[in-house]
């Protein structure tokens, strides 16, 4: 497996090519435990999908890749029945079903050639990574310091990772004073793993919980926001993790550049605006319990959605690999989506 300039993974291959599969670090054990789970099978895969194992949208479309090759080693051939499978794992990512078309668009070429083409879309998404680095790197200043939601990074991808690796490329270019981590309630993927993955690779950061970032805006310490995403819609409206609109909405009032990382595979001209995006509703215990330990009475009411839309107005700038997309999207996207790579 491509080796990119992050110590942190989500997948790594075992065995020989013909018996072998990945193992997925478990990422709900985090930070305490690294548990790699051995998968062979599309139904393996699915599942760890599903139950967020793995998360991120470039991860699970990456997942996605290796549980078709999977189903193909397994039943002998491609059928719709892996592609119904994967496809209804998570709704709002829609690397996922980017990752199934370019599968399916390979045909029914056998296992070595899709196993090859699985790797080969983790391998593009981790230079994809780096390239998205270089090139949002450049929006900051000297001495930035830059607030991030969710987890973006090598372990939401193929490698390095899309906000998050601009934040390593920030640091590597010697220009980061410090990054602000939102928890990211209820899931925690802030707290859990961008904290984790920043120290090991020596990035210093402060972690928060969600409600201090306008705290610290209004006090002039934070220079820009830059999240990850789920799906762009053709007019720039972007979906990410629940949380992320409201972050949008602070930098407008304190004057603070809002940018996203986004590899084109999470850009989906097909989908008009953010009413379009199908937004993930998931278990109320995530909201009513804190690893597993319950923090509200008994039986009441709790409401999980686990994205929301940033629309595009309050986007200052999306970052691709291809280039750096501003206002008017509808225009700027389309135009780096047909761009050659
Ligand atoms: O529910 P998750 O953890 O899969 O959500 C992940 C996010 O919201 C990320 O910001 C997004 O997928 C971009 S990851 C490079």
């Amino acid at each position: 497996m491509t080796e990119v300039a992050t110590t942190v993974r989500p997948f790594r291959w075992f065995g020989d090519d013909l018996t072998g599969g990945i193992e997925m670090l478990d990422q709900r054990r985090l930070p305490g435990e690294e548990i790699w789970e051995p998968m062979t099978t599309v139904s393996q895969i699915a599942d760890g999908i599903r139950d967020m194992k793995t998360r991120g949208a470039p991860a699970i479309g990456i997942a996605a890749a290796f549980g078709i090759a999977f189903g193909v080693r397994e039943r002998g051939q491609m059928d719709e029945q892996m592609f119904a499978l994967l496809a209804a794992t998570r709704p709002t990512a829609v690397n996922l079903f980017w990752a199934l078309d370019r599968m399916r668009a390979l045909g029914d070429v056998g296992y070595p050639a899709l196993l090859e083409e699985a790797r080969a879309i983790m391998a593009d998404d981790a230079a994809n990574n780096l390239a998205m680095g270089r090139l949002g790197a450049t929006l900051f200043g000297t001495e930035a310091r830059i607030l991030t939601h969710c987890n973006t990074g090598g372990l939401a991808t193929g490698g390095y990772g899309t906000a998050l690796g601009v934040i390593r490329a920030t640091h590597a270019a010697g220009r980061l004073a410090g990054v602000w981590v939102d928890e990211t309630r209820p899931y925690l993927q802030g707290a859990r793993l961008t904290t984790w993955e920043l120290q090991k690779d020596g990035i210093d950061c402060t972690l928060i919980t969600d409600s201090m970032a306008a705290h610290f805006m209004k006090r002039g310490e934070v220079d820009g926001v830059i999240v990850g995403t789920d799906r762009v819609a053709a007019n720039g409206d972007v979906a990410n993790k629940i949380g992320t609109y409201g972050l949008a909405v602070l930098c407008k009032h304190h004057g603070i550049p809002f940018y996203v990382a986004a590899p084109i595979s999470t850009i989906d001209l097909g989908t008009a605006n953010g009413d379009a995006i199908d937004i993930e509703q998931r278990a109320a215990s995530e909201v009513t319990e804190l690893s597993g330990v319950v923090i509200a009475p008994d039986g009441v009411h709790a409401a999980h959605p686990a994205f929301d839309v940033t629309p595009a107005t309050l986007v200052t700038a999306i970052v691709t690999e291809r280039g750096i997309a501003r206002a008017p999207y509808t225009e700027s996207l389309a135009q780096l989506v047909r761009a050659e790579p």
